[in-house]
């Protein structure tokens, strides 16, 4: 997508959008626009109306957008219109900016749009949406200029496009190996570096929880580590770690699951976010280092997979009891953690994963739980949240709860066996492993990161992740 600034649609021959807010049904003032006149009888802005008008050579379409709309409902909004109505995008389109819009709400348009071109059909024989031509080019209709903030949509976007393909596509294509190429290829043309181990460099490394959950797989773990530095060189740049979970596809293992099996593609979302907010911070060139862990592997069924009741070894050197191999991913976040405080200290440290079936018991699919013992590292993420529709809800990490990973044979154990408190035992689970880090906080992301919407008949990705990690990363 090619963006062109105008003030002025003279001459134009294409598809207009002309975003309106709600006047009143019974208003005698008609709305005006390049000398067209709609009386409120037909179109008075009620959120998500549409009108279309032809004028000359240009096709106008009105999108009502209520009174007020904020960012999450505009994006949402723009990203039907692009999808649904993409039949008037075959030429040339400018987009309208009223002059009630802030940066923001222009940001939530031009991402809308173009997130609008995501096709779940992967597999089918297909046309790329207009939009997404090497020659199409947006003019963006305005009196001011918000160059910047247009690039900055686009990119968000396209972080996010990236992220809804790498959860939709099925596990036997989205194995550890393509995450791990991926990784590489967005690490090459955005400029972060990328380091891969495989199962012998991750034996030899001692990762034990991380390999004992890929060991039933014939699909090679994959422990992705990415690191990105800004160009301009400074020794006060604030350092954050990000760990993601990557289990490709999670069958339970031996305890294997009996509900909910075939959605567990979507267990990667995590990593996906993740390496997202790779591709987005490195292409905005955030000021800010981040190191990013993705341990990626498949919770499978074999005779190599791992017990209930074996004892495993982790990078931490702790031992864990497994109770049930369903509760893998908390092991493979642990050696994430561990390895991420021992080998690059992050000031910040901030795990995300679709960890627990509880957490979506308990929230449904509104909001991620968010776990910490740090309040401001709360508060910010819930404000980076809270401003783009991707809500977080604090659950508590008291003491009381550890007594849930307390194990008689090893250092800790992966499940207290009981069908309570399941997202804060998890939690739990990872505090241990995080040594006291005084700004860690853990995402469990299971109710948010792949669901139902007027996009689609299945359920499917949400790239939930990706925008709020980078505008925590961008607020720090
Ligand atoms: N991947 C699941 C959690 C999950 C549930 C993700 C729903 C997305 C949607 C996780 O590995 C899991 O199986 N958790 C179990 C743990 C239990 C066995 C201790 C759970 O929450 O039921
Ligand atoms: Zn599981
Ligand atoms: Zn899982």
């Amino acid at each position: 997508m090619k963006i062109k600034e105008v003030t002025q649609l003279e001459n134009f021959s294409g598809t207009v959008i002309v975003p309106v807010y709600e006047t009143n049904p019974k208003n005698i003032v008609p709305i005006e626009f390049e000398e067209i006149v709609l009386s409120s009888k037909v179109f008075f802005g009620k959120k998500n109306s549409r009108y279309v008008v032809e004028k000359g050579n240009a096709l106008y379409l009105f999108i009502g957008i209520g009174k007020t709309i904020d960012y999450s409902n505009l994006k949402t909004l723009f990203r039907s219109v692009s999808q649904k109505e993409e039949s008037y995008f075959s030429q040339n389109v400018a987009l309208y900016i009223p002059d009630a819009f802030n940066e923001d709400l222009v940001e939530a348009v031009v991402s809308g749009l173009l997130l609008g071109t995501y096709n779940l059909g992967h597999f089918k024989k297909k046309e790329a949406h207009s939009f997404l031509n090497s020659a199409f080019q947006l003019e963006i209709f305005s009196s001011k200029s918000y160059a910047s903030v247009v690039n900055k949509s686009i990119k968000i976007a396209r972080a996010q496009l990236e992220v809804l393909a790498l959860v939709d596509l099925p596990p036997n294509t989205v194995t550890p190996h393509y995450l791990g190429l991926w990784a590489k290829e967005k690490g090459e043309k955005h400029g972060f570096e990328v380091k891969i181990l495989g199962r012998e460099a991750a034996k030899i490394e001692g990762l034990g929880a991380f390999l004992a959950v890929g060991q039933g797989s014939e699909n090679e773990p994959q422990f992705i580590i990415m690191d990105y530095v800004p160009a301009t060189k400074s020794d006060t740049f604030k350092h954050v770690g990000l760990v993601g979970k990557g289990v490709t596809f999670d069958t339970g293992g031996l305890n294997i699951k009996t509900a909910g099996m075939l959605h567990m593609k979507c267990d990667m979302a995590g990593a996906a976010a993740v390496l997202g907010t790779m591709q987005l911070i490195s292409d905005l060139q955030l000021p800010i280092k981040v190191t990013a862990i993705v341990p990626c592997t498949e919770n499978s069924v074999s005779g190599k997979s791992f017990l209930p009741s074996d004892v495993i070894t982790s990078y931490s050197g702790n031992s864990i009891e497994i109770i049930d191999t369903d509760a893998e991913g908390r092991l493979i976040l642990a050696d994430g953690i561990s390895y991420m405080l021992k080998n690059y200290k992050p000031e910040y440290l901030v795990d995300i994963a679709t960890l627990t079936g509880s957490s979506v018991g308990t929230f449904g699919y509104e909001c991620g739980a968010l776990f910490t013992n740090n309040e401001s590292i709360a508060r910010q993420l819930q404000d980076a949240g809270n401003s783009i529709g991707e809500r977080l809800w604090q659950l508590p990490l008291w003491d009381c709860y550890k007594q849930d990973i307390e194990s008689d044979i090893a250092d800790v154990k992966n499940y207290s066996g009981k069908p309570v408190a399941g997202a804060i035992s998890a939690a739990k689970f990872l505090e241990f492993f995080t040594e006291e880090h005084t700004a860690w906080a853990h995402l469990d992301i299971a109710g948010v990161a792949f669901g139902d919407d007027e996009f689609a008949k299945s359920k499917h990705a949400t790239a939930y992740g990706v925008h709020l990690l980078t505008k925590f990363i961008e607020n720090i």
